[in-house]
């Protein structure tokens, strides 16, 4: 964990509100794993203390690269800066997806901007597993399948791939799925992976979900991103030092 200025490359509008940001950055690119966050601090002014999680979604040699769509102030601050800008990261955060465990297919399970860690472990899988990417929204615009391999799509009106949520869509699959060794990789809104969580234990499935919530320091000191665990009662871990990562047997969701 380091703290960086790096300068932002270029700005790209993948599709409608929805952002990647290339920014060079080899130090935090050297120490990246998929599923680990940065903490950026998104303006030296108006926010002068505040930082915002990010997934790293992806990275290609020394650059890195950010996902997100403007949802408030710092996203739009954000959105906002120009190529040269120089970009306050600290990072890389949290403990990442554990990706090389034993199985065959990997199968991706993103929820809106839950898709935004996915490009990176798939360049991480490409060449060493089988992927499906299963990628659900609310509607067409929040369908977000940028960088994604082996993509099939579910939103909630329909608008784009199966009618129904991506949990449903990943029940749909479930008889070929169960015909391989597959784990799960998940990241999206908590009610999401509160359903996904239902349906894998019921089926003796691996899976990891990335877990979000609010945060401040982004490294273990506030205690300002409590989750707590399913193993004993009244526990708590950290979505920031103990996660974002978990195993879904891990916690309560
Ligand atoms: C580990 C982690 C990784 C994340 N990765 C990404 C990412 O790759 N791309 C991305 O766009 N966002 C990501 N987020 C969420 C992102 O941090 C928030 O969208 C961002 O802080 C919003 O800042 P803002 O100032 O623009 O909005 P604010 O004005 O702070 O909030 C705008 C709206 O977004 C909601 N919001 C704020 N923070 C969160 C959050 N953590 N989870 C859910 N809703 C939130 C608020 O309730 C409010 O409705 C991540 C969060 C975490 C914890
Ligand atoms: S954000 Fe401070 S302890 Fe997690």
């Amino acid at each position: 964990m380091q703290i960086v200025k790096s300068p932002l490359i270029e700005t790209t509008e993948v599709q409608e509100n929805i952002f990647i940001q290339k920014v060079h950055s080899p130090e935090i690119a050297a120490e990246a794993k998929p599923g680990n966050f940065l903490n950026i601090r998104v303006s030296e002014t108006i926010y002068p203390l505040l930082r915002r999680p990010f997934s790293i979604c992806d990275v290609d040699g020394e650059y890195i690269f950010l996902m997100y769509n403007v949802t408030g102030e710092g996203t739009g601050l954000l959105a906002h800066k120009k190529p040269g800008s120089l970009i306050d990261i600290l990072g890389p955060l949290g403990n990442g997806y554990n990706f090389e465990s034993d199985y065959d297919t990997a199968v991706i399970v993103a929820g809106g901007l839950g898709a935004a860690p996915f490009p990176f472990l798939t360049r991480k899988l490409a060449n060493n597993k089988n992927i499906l990417s299963l990628v659900g929204g609310r509607n067409k615009r929040d369908v977000i399948t940028y960088n994604l391999e082996n993509v099939l799509t579910a939103s909630d009106d329909g608008s784009e791939g199966m009618k129904g949520n991506v949990v449903d869509l990943f029940k749909a699959n479930m008889k070929e799925l169960n015909k391989k060794k597959i784990k799960v990789f998940a990241c999206g809104p908590t009610p999401m992976l509160r359903a996904l969580k239902n349906v894998c234990i019921d089926n003796n499935i691996n899976c990891e979900v990335s877990t979000e919530c609010a945060m401040a320091c982004g490294f273990g000191i506030c205690q300002g991103c409590p989750i707590e665990s399913s193993h004993n009662q009244d526990t708590y871990l950290l979505v920031c030092k103990d996660g974002p990562v978990f195993n879904v047997k891990d916690v309560l969701l």
